[in-house]
This record gives C-alpha cells, structure tokens and sequence, in this order.
C-alpha cells in the first residue's frame, strides 16, 4: 500500500468532517532503513528460487539450544531446519555451528544466532526502566551499542530487544523490561536503543539487529498479571500503546516479535491486523516478524486455533515470517502450502524477509564468530565506566529532608543494612542472563571501595531476608537464591543485629526492594509494598534515631508510603548493572549527582493501579486527589519527579507565536538557573493539553523534555520545539488521525504536575 494514498484516503475522511484539521499524523511517510540496493534484491530472489520448499520453512524455524549437546542441533542444521538458534552465546560454539551451516548444506545460508540482550551482555547495564529514568536518549543509545559490541564479538547479531511495551499497571512485572507508562518517553527511548544495537550500519560487524517486542499492548494485560488478556480501546491502542512501536520501526528496526497475549480476544501471533494491516502494509515494515517463545503452537492453548495445523496457517497468513521453538511450521507448513490454506508467497515472502536481513548484517559474507573473542568473555574497563556512568545517570532521589545526601566524604562509620546490600545477583537485575554475577559490584563492595584503608568504616549486616511466597515456573531454571536464616530466633537475632549496629554507627545506608526475580516475565506482584519483614526493618533502623538513607533496587513503583514521611533521603537506584554498587557510592557520596527523574508514576497503594498521569478530567476534576473512600487518589510520587542535591529555577516562558498552523512547529523557550551549590542536571518538560475537540483529550501530554547540567549559579535559556504532529491524535469519533484546531495549555516545568510556567496557544487549519 502507498502510504501517501492512505495520507490522502484519511483526508478524504476528514474533508466530511466540520472543523477537523487532518493531517498525515506521522513525519516521514517512507519506513527507514535503506533502501534495497539490486545487488541486494537479485542474490536473495536467487536463492529464494533455488530453495526447497523444505528448505524456505527451515529458514523460518529459529530453535532454542539450551542444552550443551551439539549432536542433534548439528543434525538439525545439516537437514535445512534451523534458520535462527537462540540462547547459544559461547563464541566457540557459534563458529561450530555457522561452519555445519555454510559448510555442509546445500545453500550455504548462514544462521543468525539471536539472544536477550535486553540491558548488557556480559557486562550488565542499568535495566531499560531506568534507562528511561535517566530522561537521556542518549543513555540508552550508547549503553545498547556497548552491550551490541559484546554480543556481537561472540556471534550473536540479533537481540530480542527493545522492549516498547507501555506499562501503566505496577503490577506488571515486565515493566522493567520497558520505559515505562508515556508513549512519548517511550519513543524516544525506542528509537535510541535501536540506533544503539544496529549502530551506523547493520553491516557493521559489531552491529546486532533489533527485535522490537512484544507488538503490541502487552503491558495493558488483565490485572498486571503475566499473559493475561488485553483489552485496549481502538484510541489507547492508537495514541499510547503503538507509538512506540512505530517509532521504533522508523528508527529501522529489523525485526519485529508479536506478544504472548490475546489482544482485544485476538492473540497477537495470529492478529492478521497487526502484522499485516498496519506493521506491514500501513507502516511498511521491510524486516522479519519473529513469534515469542512457543507462541504459534499457543494459538491452539488460547481457544483460537483448532490444532496445529490451524494455527500454523493463521500465524503464517496473520504475518509471522519466523517461529520461535515450537516447530509448528516445520511440521504442517509443507502440508499447508500443498493444500492452498497458505500460499506460495506468503511463504517466499517470509523468507525474503528473512534473508534480506541475514544479508544486510553482512553475513552471507562474514558467517562466522572469533572463537577466541576475549571481546566476548570480559567486562572491559571501558564497558564497565559506561556502566557506572549509566547506573548514575538514572537514579532518581525521591526525598533528601535536611540534606542528608551527599554523605560527608568521611562519615564517620557506616552501616549498611538490608537483603539486598550485598548481593551481587539482583543488582543486575532480571533479563541479564549472559552476565557473571561474580563481575557485579555490590552497594555493599561499592561503599566498602571508598575507604580502603579503613576496614571498620563500613559494617554490614542483612536484617531479614526475602522469602518467596508462591512458586514460580521458572523454579527450575532459575531458582531463587537459598535461604540463610531458617528459624523464628535466627530471624529475631539477624533483626536485632541490623538495628544494634545502626546504633552504633553514624549514618545507616538501608538497601531495600526487590528481589531480581520479582520483576521482569512471569513475575507479577498482587502488592507493591517492600516485600517480607524490610519495612519493619526500616521503621525499626528509623526508630534509633541515627540519619537513614533508603536505597531502592527494585524495577516498578513501590508503595513506600511510611518512607515517603519518615526516611530523610531515599534514592531509587532501581537495578543499575554491573557497576551499581559503584555508581550508587559515586551518588551518595556526592561525586555524581541524580539527576534522573521517574518515568512512572509511584502509587500510594496498589488499590490505586492502574495509575498513570495522562488520565482525562472527570466531571469534578477538583475531586482528583479524593476518589475513594478509605485512602487518597493522588499518586505518591507523580511521573516526571526526581529532586537533586542542587536546586534549580525555570521561568521566563515564551513561545515563538501564540497560534499555529497545523503540520507547522513551535518554539518554547525557557530559562532554567541552577540556584544550588552542585553542578547538577535538571530534566526540562513540556507538557500540552487540548482543551476540546472531537473527543475528550488527557489533562497533560509529555510533548518535549531535555536534560542538561548547570554549573551552580548558571542559568541557560532552553528551547524546545513543539512539532504539532505530536499534537495529533486519533480520535474514536472520526476513527483517523489527525491535528485538530483549537486552544491548546501548555506548560514546561520539572514534572508533571508543575504549574509554573503556563501559556496558550491555538493551532488553526493551514
Ligand atoms: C519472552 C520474550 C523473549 C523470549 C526469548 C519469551 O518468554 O516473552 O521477551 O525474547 O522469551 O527469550
């Protein structure tokens, strides 16, 4: 389909619409990537013609070889059945592998070998939560290139990477894996990590192609808990969960990965209107689609498909290029394709897909890994700088009474308290499974290393441990770390141990939260308060009366309601990778700065989720903060909110002109002044509303932001330019896109509920 006949079929629509000014919403019309060159086009057309059909479907197959037995995986390659393998990280089995299959099969077609490198490879990264934390583009763009070269140097060219996936639920565990509850945010976090695996070129040997998952409203899903149905408006799936995603696909990215989960009573490995309709027809997807982990042969598991067979030919037909591990299209696709229910081309058409990126990645070229890579195998120093650069970057202060923080350079003695201080697993965070523990840097280890030559200065004990309290399916895979505390008196005597050794200490640090394993797939939460005996842990610390400082390694908001009143510093690190322990010393003892801020809004309790900012007003929109009975409606923490050790003004908003044609940008401009004693950063925001239209609009927008450092007493004028584009939405009255005139708030401010600084402006019909 061309898309500039869609532009103009939407206007056409529009034109018998008074008063709506409809525009093609999205800024390019052509999907990015390069554009196939002849060379390119006439060698995968050959081979297509050359194949087997048993051979196409093989290319369509990617198995999981997480047994360390190459007999039968070699067997596989030789027969033609493996177009992809996936969890096969160690380089030297990489290059066997490519050798079996360019060596020893008729085509000599390469295999790509895909992995989650979701935050880091080796070398661990902040999680993508805290990547957008960070409200840096650029965070996520050089961390995601850094992970890519790593993987890369081991063989793996394709991640099943970035997760876009918008979660507006806490209780979602996958909320980690994502940039949170805002479409904007989320775009720009899409499209930096795309640019950051696929580098310059997807040619480039330290390139890996991206994988943007999991299309589409997984994070909407029933309850926040894991695979549960979505039900999503036709406008929520329009305006929030799919821009990212677009965004993404603009970025170039190369692949695509349905979700697991039914949306709207269609599973997404088999929503024709997803994959074809609107990623491969409306937005002109060049790549491949991938299904998710045994979600073909799901489609029978979900009531959709009749057998197998049925769904092998819905997933195919729906616009699923390749299969994840079930071997539902090797075994019936033949079959299908002789008997008509999937046709020729639907087939060809998958494998061009297929091998058009294989051949962009240049591996028909260059198949084969560096069995002795050291690249592969290690945390380089300058991996691990990014990373403690990046672990700093992202954390976000939430309370700093009395200015606590920065803690004196010598505190006097510090204790260090809590289940989570020194474990070097769950720093890393869920989803960093190439990575070695071993590598991890402690808080505990972090603290310790800034007084080397004072061993007393830094005490530790644990307090409590975590228990988990129903089982999980991956147990067997990834069982929880052991417990060491077994009996009432051992739990009463490490209790009393913490608080007796923050007495007598000068400061205590409190490392609280999350196990790894209670955020990321699978691992929904019906609470959101700190899990086990660690809030009473935290009242008791508090109660001593010594300076406490709280902090988070967790993955989603917490309802830390007592803390938010009582704890004078708390400072949400989420899990910040390999270097965490480092990068959070670095931050409590002032030698870096947070200047991050939350790209999720923190509920008060979990009653209160889904909870997100861009909600709409009500018919008593005085009323927000008091809409249940027994507790109050107003967030916690609101989306957009991070304090600093500095402090910062922003005033002296102007806007270039107070009305605007539709399609046409505006210029909003700001003075923002560090009035503090720190050069520190501070996130620039700029929120819109429109005040009516076709249909009701939310009462903010994130529109813009900018994060920039201050040097004390500098101040700089910021200038943000509103495309009005990002105005447009689609509205369920008109069932289009479009810009819509009218009068339109506008404010720029630290988060989203400031009110500092506020303008109109109208946008008008060109
Ligand atoms: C997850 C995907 C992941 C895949 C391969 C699935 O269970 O949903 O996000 O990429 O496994 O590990």
């Amino acid at each position: 389909m061309d898309l500039r006949l869609t532009a103009r079929a939407r206007l056409t629509i529009a034109l018998s619409l008074p008063l709506i000014a409809v525009l093609p919403l999205h800024r390019s019309v052509a999907a990015q990537g390069p554009a196939p060159d002849a060379a390119q086009t006439r060698f995968v057309d050959d081979l297509i013609h050359r194949m087997t059909l048993e051979e196409k479907i093989g290319q369509m197959s990617q198995i999981a070889l997480n047994t360390p037995d190459n007999t039968s995986a070699e067997a596989e390659v030789r027969a033609g059945h493996v177009g992809s393998f996936l969890f096969v990280t160690d380089p030297a089995r990489i290059d066997h592998l490519q050798h079996v299959a360019v060596e020893q099969t008729r085509l000599h077609i390469p295999i790509l070998f895909g992995f989650d490198v979701i935050h880091g490879f080796r070398t661990v990264y902040p999680v993508p939560l805290a990547m957008a934390a960070s409200w840096d583009p650029e965070v996520p763009a050089k961390v995601q290139r850094m992970a890519a070269r790593e993987a890369s140097a081991a063989g793996v060219r394709w991640t099943f990477a970035p997760m876009v996936d918008i979660a507006r639920d806490a209780r979602w565990g996958r909320m980690m894996e994502g940039a949170g509850e805002d479409p904007f945010l989320g775009s720009r976090m899409a499209e930096a990590q795309v640019r950051g695996f696929q580098g310059t070129a997807l040619s480039n040997p330290d390139s890996i192609v991206a994988c943007v998952k999991h299309y589409a409203g997984y994070g909407a899903a029933d309850g926040g808990r894991d695979y549960d149905s979505s039900n999503i408006s036709d406008a929520d799936l329009q305006n929030i969960y799919l821009p990212p995603f677009h965004a993404a696909e603009r970025a170039g990215a190369g692949t695509f990965m349905p979700a697991y989960m039914d949306l709207n009573g269609v599973p997404a490995a088999g929503n024709h209107w997803l994959l074809r309709d609107v990623l491969k027809d409306q937005w002109h997807f060049q790549g491949f689609v991938v299904s998710d982990w045994d979600a073909v042969r799901n489609l029978v598991t979900h009531g959709f498909a009749k057998d197998d067979a049925d769904a092998a030919a819905r997933s195919a037909n729906a616009g699923v290029d390749m299969e994840m591990t079930s071997h539902i299209f090797r075994d019936h696709l033949a079959a299908l394709v002789k008997s008509g229910t999937v046709s020729q081309a639907t087939v060809d058409e998958a494998v061009r897909r297929i091998l058009t990126i294989k051949y962009r990645l240049g591996l028909f070229d260059h198949p084969y890994a560096n069995p002795n890579n050291a690249a592969a195998r290690m945390v380089t120093p300058e991996q691990r700088a990014e990373a403690r650069k990046a672990g700093a970057r992202t954390a976000v202060l939430l309370r700093n009474e009395g200015s606590v923080l920065p803690l004196k350079k010598s505190p006097g003695t510090v204790a260090v308290i809590g289940p989570l201080a020194d474990s070097k697993v769950d720093i890393g965070g869920s989803w960093s499974l190439a990575s070695h523990p071993a590598d991890n840097v402690s808080v505990l280890e972090g603290l310790r290393r800034r007084f080397p030559s004072q061993p007393n200065a830094v005490r530790y004990s644990k307090g409590v441990e975590i228990e988990r309290t129903q089982p999980s399916i991956f147990d067997d895979q990834f069982p929880e770390p052991p417990l060491t505390l077994h009996t009432e008196a051992e739990k009463h005597a490490a209790f009393q141990q913490a608080i007796d050794l923050v007495k007598s200490s000068d400061v205590a640090v409190l490392v609280l939260g999350e196990l790894m394993s209670m955020s990321g797939e699978q691992a929904a939460r019906s609470t959101l308060d700190l899990p086990g005996r660690q809030e009473e842990l935290l009242e008791a610390a508090v109660a001593t009366g010594k300076p406490v400082v709280l902090v988070l390694l967790n993955a989603r908001p917490l309802a830390i309601n007592w803390a938010a009143q009582h704890v004078p510093a708390i400072l949400e690190a989420w899990y910040p990778g390999t270097e965490g322990g480092n990068a959070i010393a670095d931050l409590l003892f002032g030698d870096a700065v947070p200047g991050g801020k939350l790209p999720v809004t923190f509920p008060r309790s979990v009653g209160q989720e889904p909870l997100f900012y861009a909600r709409y007003l009500t018919m008593n929109p005085g009323n927000v903060g008091n809409m249940y009975w027994d507790g109050p409606s107003a967030p916690l923490y609101p989306f957009g909110f991070g304090l600093s050790y500095s402090t910062f003004t922003i005033a002296d908003l102007k806007l270039s002109t107070p009305q605007i044609n539709a399609g046409a940008s505006l210029e909003v401009t700001v003075t923002v002044k560090n009035t503090g004693q720190y050069a520190a950063d501070q996130v620039v925001q700029l929120y819109t509303h429109q005040r009516s239209g076709s249909a009701s609009r939310p009462v903010r927008e994130l529109k813009g932001f900018r994060r920039i450092t201050l040097q004390p007493g500098e101040s700089k004028p910021v200038t943000l330019t509103l495309d009005t584009h990002d105005l447009g939405f689609w509205s369920t009255a008109t069932r289009a896109f479009a810009i819509e005139p009218g009068t339109f708030d506008l404010w720029v401010g630290d988060s989203s509920t400031s009110t500092a600084n506020h303008a109109t402006f109208e946008v008008t019909h060109p």
